[in-house]
């Protein structure tokens, strides 16, 4: 960014001045001199999530195409959803007002852990009112100080927040690579332990890699909790994500996931045995002590379950778009790293400067793509990460493709 382009969010962690509740002065002000690019997140959506959406960055709108929103199933505006969540807000009213344990759970709720047991083939689903508090809030539940999660590396912030809460101890294995994970369950024995994977991880769009860590895992009689936030009813026959993709379900010990990609709504679901959720749901914080999600949100939920698994007609479409944006973006030269899934990124390099002009330029000329920086990313990876939907048209993927070769071709792999 400018002359602050060898900076980023990692140079402000650990604040030099000022007390707790200031903001540190150097972040300030390089926020403030870098606005061109920092401009580049937070824009606010003038409409509902779709293919196409209108962006309003500062005091300027633009309809742009759509290529940031985790609307896999292009649910985000299905009518027969969004009318499910109209019945049940005028139903049931606008929240359910208390946490589950003690008064929020109503009929609802209930009917959407049955549907939701039922899809995943377990004895029972809990809910949680937030994806992040479902994934922190379900490891916290069932570790202990002693204990260790044994974690890929690559594993989402939420996952890591929950292990560190439970004061077990956190241990990382080399991302997908089953030696490593080998060698950190023997560096554990004797340990109460989980080993935690996700399904599609998005950053990289690739898969966990169950056909070799499971038998590795089940070499130490350590169980799997796996998070599909980016799976789920995006892979497997049936939707049942990746541990159906590979048809190893009934060898992992807990399924979770979020219902804020493919879902395209809020909050997650925790899935598995009857006894062990029984255990859960007064031991997890985030479920027992938050309130239950909203009726229109689970009534929502409900439809969108049963739109989404009624056939395969959306997973369809969605591979489809995958299959064909995909091969254009390769043949354009674009460095689409390791992803398998519906979620990928064009990896860019180093160059931070180009990062966020180019992101300005797609935006100026109709495409959105949020930049993905360091630290979130490794500084020579920095990318922009395309998600692509059921609801996109070839239309909106040719247009996307053409703007893509107009910015990122032109001067990443062309070098003008
Ligand atoms: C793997 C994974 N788990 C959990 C979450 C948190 O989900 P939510 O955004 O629904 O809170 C995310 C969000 O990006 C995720 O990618």
């Amino acid at each position: 960014m400018s002359t602050d382009a060898e900076q980023s969010l990692a140079d402000f962690f650990f604040p030099e001045d000022n007390g707790v509740l200031q903001a540190p002065e150097a972040f300030s002000h390089w926020v403030e001199r870098n606005r061109w690019a920092t401009s580049m997140f937070e824009p606010a959506m003038l409409g509902a999530v779709g293919p196409e959406v209108e962006l309003k960055r500062g005091d300027i709108h633009r309809r742009v195409i759509n290529l940031s929103s985790y609307n896999y199933m292009g649910l985000a505006t299905h009518p027969e959803v969004i009318e499910a969540g109209r019945q049940a807000l005028l139903e049931y009213g606008t929240g359910a007002c208390g946490s589950p344990l003690l008064s929020g759970k109503m009929g609802l709720h209930v009917e959407l852990e049955k549907k939701l047991a039922e899809f995943t083939g377990r004895e029972d689903a809990m809910l949680f009112n937030s994806g992040f508090g479902g994934g922190m809030g379900s490891l916290a539940a069932l570790l202990r100080k002693g204990d260790a999660a044994v974690v890929d590396e690559k594993c989402h912030l939420c996952l890591l927040d929950g292990v560190k809460l439970s004061k077990a101890k956190l241990v990382f294995f080399r991302h997908n690579d089953p030696e490593s994970l080998d060698e950190a369950l023997k560096a554990t024995e004797g340990r109460r332990r989980l080993v935690v994977v996700e399904g599609v991880y998005s950053m990289d769009g690739d898969m966990a890699a169950l056909d070799k860590l499971l038998p590795v895992a089940e070499q130490h009689k350590v169980g799997m909790f796996i998070d599909e936030a980016h799976s789920i009813l995006c892979f497997g026959e049936n939707g049942r994500g990746v541990i159906e993709h590979f048809g190893v379900a009934d060898r992992i010990g807990l399924q979770f996931a979020t219902f804020s990609k493919s879902f395209a709504s809020c909050g997650g679901y925790t899935a598995g045995s009857k006894r062990l959720l029984d255990y859960m749901r007064f031991y997890s914080n985030a479920y027992g002590f938050s309130c239950a999600l909203p009726p229109a949100t689970v009534g929502g939920l409900l439809k969108a379950l049963e739109v989404a698994t009624r056939d395969d007609t959306l997973r369809k479409k969605l591979w489809q778009n995958v299959g064909y944006f995909r091969e254009r973006a390769l043949s354009l030269g674009l460095n689409l790293g390791e992803s398998v899934s519906q979620v990928f990124p064009i990896i860019i390099g180093s160059d931070r400067q180009a990062l966020y002009e180019l992101c300005r330029e797609m935006n100026e000329k109709g495409l959105f793509l949020a930049p993905v920086d360091y630290p979130s990313v490794p500084e020579d990876g920095l990318r922009y990460r395309v998600a692509i939907t059921a609801a996109h048209g070839r239309e909106d993927l040719d247009r996307a493709l053409n703007i893509l070769e107009d910015t990122v071709v032109r001067r990443i792999v062309r070098g003008n």
